[in-house]
């Protein structure tokens, strides 16, 4: 379904810049990626400082097919196999134990890797004329919203990325589920493109979701998925009344108008009706909120879809946008 604007000759030159230790923007079906090559450390670093990550934040290992999983990680437990045999090419991202193969820079020093398969054909090919795995996080500036243009990848990046793929715009449009594969009950570490429910069909059992474990600091961290707007969260039936309460005091409000309001009048400086389908939500969602941003918003409303299927992903993001709360 994606529009392919890439060429042969495309991919031919950025397998060629990533050989040479530089950076190529790269279409998934999720989101666009910053690409390195795994193997090597100077390149990876390059990713971190141009992203402004922290090193400690590892990176997702892009690999052409399941069957190159066992050069990157140490060994496939049978649930993993399982999953990947089932999701990939897909929105699915396995963490399993590091292989001699991965730069640790790209770990962030873990002993864990992540790895997955996108299903975009620009991506897989650019992965095929490479040869090798390609380490790379969403193309955006740390903390920001994800791309899912090739546009947005300049506006976020500019000439700080040696070559820009563009495989037109990203059909899922949230990141890949994480799901931590190195024990014998999988958990999901971040919601994303694969579902819940998905997942839980293939293993015949309930899965733990720890999608704001580990790296959330009281009062800290850093808002994640973040648009430069403030985004707040109400219950869907008080974002009118919320919306033109601050526009009045001053704010120019953006909101995020639920499908069952869509016809609700709303005055406040720019409205996007939400899809209805979780689907068209996800794809949209990182759009929305950059349009949002360059319509000169400075504070967005919305509210959390219902949290299944792909729900559970679109909540993630909101919630990670609108930042830690005071009392967490
Ligand atoms: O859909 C996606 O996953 C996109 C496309 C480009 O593939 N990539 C993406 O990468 O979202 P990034 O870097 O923005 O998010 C990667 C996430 C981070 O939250 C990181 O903490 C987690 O993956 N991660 C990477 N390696 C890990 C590991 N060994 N253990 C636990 N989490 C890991
Ligand atoms: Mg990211």
């Amino acid at each position: 379904m994606e529009k392919v604007t890439a060429t042969n000759s495309d991919i031919e030159k950025a397998a060629g810049v990533l050989r040479a230790g530089g950076l190529v923007a790269f279409p998934t079906e999720t989101v666009y990626g910053l690409g390195a090559n795994a193997e090597d450390s100077a390149a990876v670093a390059r990713v971190f400082q141009v992203k402004g990550r922290p090193p400690t934040h590892p990176l997702i290992v892009h690999i052409g097919g399941a069957e190159h999983l066992g050069e990157w990680v140490e060994d496939v437990p049978a649930t993993a196999r399982l999953l990947a045999e089932r999701f990939w090419p897909g929105p699915l991202t396995l963490v399993l134990r590091r292989g001699g193969r991965v730069s640790l820079e790209a770990t962030g020093g873990l002993e864990t890797v992540a790895v997955r398969v996108p299903d975009h054909p620009v991506a897989l090919a650019l992965l095929s004329a490479f040869g090798g795995g390609v380490a790379g996080p969403s193309a955006n500036r740390f903390g920001s919203v994800s791309p899912t243009t090739a546009n947005d990848v300049r506006a976020e990046l500019g000439d700080a990325v040696d070559f820009v793929l563009d495989g037109g715009p990203c059909e899922v449009g949230v990141e890949s589920t994480i799901v931590d594969a190195t024990g014998e009950i999988p958990s999901v570490l971040r919601p994303g493109g694969v579902t819940r429910e998905d997942l839980e069909a293939v293993l015949g059992r309930r899965l733990a979701v720890h999608s704001t474990s580990r790296i959330r600091v009281p009062g800290q961290h850093p808002s994640h998925y973040a648009p430069r707007a403030r985004v707040v969260l109400v219950e869907p039936e008080k974002v009118v009344a919320e919306a033109e309460l601050a526009q009045e005091l001053g704010h120019q409000v953006g909101v995020l108008l639920p499908p069952s309001f869509a016809d609700a009048p709303v005055k406040a400086h720019a409205v996007v009706a939400v899809p209805d389908s979780m689907a068209a939500y996800a794809r949209g969602l990182y759009g929305f909120l950059r349009k949002l941003d360059q319509r000169g918003c400075d504070l967005i409303v919305a509210s959390l879809p219902v949290e299944e299927g792909l729900g559970l992903a679109i909540a993630n993001r909101l919630r990670r946008a609108a930042g830690p709360r005071p009392s967490e």
